[in-house]
């Protein structure tokens, strides 16, 4: 009898276990939603510097100057062709050479913090 409820106890706690586990796999799947006013609060202290409170940009430090959002031209450039994966990966791994710092890579940013630009960054653009 003891030795049975034993195996039920082992086989409640590895379902449990399971059930936790596909729920972090689940969560870890699901692609963040960026939040444009929590990105606007992140770009004012962190961004403004450098790509300026418009995202017009054109500051220029050791390469490429910051790129101007507000030019419909930057966006019909096919490197952003897909811009949110583009802004990602250099958020994400910065663009060392300019200046740009690796926000994410460094652990200054958290990823829900780098979508939340994204969608800041949406916001100000100006595309047509
Ligand atoms: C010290 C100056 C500096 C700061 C601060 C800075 N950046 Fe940049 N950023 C740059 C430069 C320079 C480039 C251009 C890099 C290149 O093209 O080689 C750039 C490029 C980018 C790009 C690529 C954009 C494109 O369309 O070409 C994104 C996105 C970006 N920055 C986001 C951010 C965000 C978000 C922040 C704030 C968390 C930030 N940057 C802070 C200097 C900076």
């Amino acid at each position: 009898m003891r030795h049975l409820l034993n195996i039920r106890t082992v086989g409640a706690t590895l379902l449990l276990a399971l059930v936790v586990m596909g729920a972090a796999i689940a969560q870890a799947a699901a692609p963040l939603k960026g939040n444009p006013a929590a990105g606007k609060t992140l770009y004012t202290t962190k961004c403004v510097a450098c790509h300026k409170a418009d995202g017009s940009g054109g500051i220029k430090l050791t390469g490429n100057p910051t790129p101007n959002w507000k030019l419909p031209k930057t966006w019909a450039d096919p490197i952003r062709k897909n811009p949110d994966v583009f802004m990602r990966d250099c958020i994400q791994n910065g663009k060392i050479k300019s200046g740009m710092v690796a926000w994410g890579k460094t652990g200054q940013l958290k990823p829900q913090q780098i979508e939340d630009l994204i969608a800041y960054i949406h916001t100000i653009a100006k595309k047509k």
